[in-house]
């Protein structure tokens, strides 16, 4: 049996969307049990316990939630002794999303990281703090709610992860 924790951070939901849809999948496999935790949460049994902890979070303006680089540096021992995958929640695609990605985690662990993914996003805008409602509107010129959280990519992440399993 093998345990895989995917830890979070999520303003909106969105990723936590596509964390439980990469939990869905991986959990097909039935040797493979996920725990799903959002960051503020985890505790550190559950990070040792692991065999693959898988880190996600959110990009607003370019730059990921600043939990995330926190709970990586903080928990830096530990991620540098386990198998890792790495992945973002964003509206971007494409070369934009690649480089969001790629700016997103330190690059100690971007190193070390046997998978990284961008899986896509998705807004809802009446969950939308006033600002963020704004930005939506005046900038990005979203003016209804989208779910692009793309499940090929979730699914070819899922492929990825088990393979990271298996070495
Ligand atoms: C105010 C605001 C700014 C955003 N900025 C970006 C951005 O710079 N690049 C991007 O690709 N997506 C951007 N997004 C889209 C979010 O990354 C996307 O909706 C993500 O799925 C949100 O995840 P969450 O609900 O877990 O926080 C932005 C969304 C909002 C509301």
């Amino acid at each position: 049996m093998c345990s895989v924790l995917i830890v979070y951070a999520s303003r909106y939901g969105a990723t936590a969307t596509a964390a439980g849809r990469l939990a869905n999948l991986l959990e097909e496999n039935q040797d493979t049990r996920v725990l799903l935790s959002e960051m503020a949460h985890v505790e550190p049994a559950q990070l040792q316990a692991a065999d693959l902890i898988v880190i996600g979070g959110p990009i607003y303006a370019g730059r990921i939630v600043a939990d995330v680089p926190r709970f990586c540096d903080s928990q830096r021992e530990t991620l540098l002794r386990s198998r890792v995958g790495l992945f973002i929640s964003c509206l971007y695609e494409g070369d934009q999303a690649r480089t969001q990605l790629g700016m997103a985690y330190p690059q100690w662990l971007q190193q070390h990281a046997c998978a990284q993914a961008d899986l896509g996003g998705a807004v809802k805008l009446r969950r939308l703090k006033f600002v963020d409602r704004f930005l939506m509107h005046s900038v990005a010129k979203v003016r209804e709610d989208v779910d692009r959280i793309r499940m090929d990519a979730v699914s070819g992440f899922a492929a990825e992860l088990r393979a990271c399993l298996e070495r």
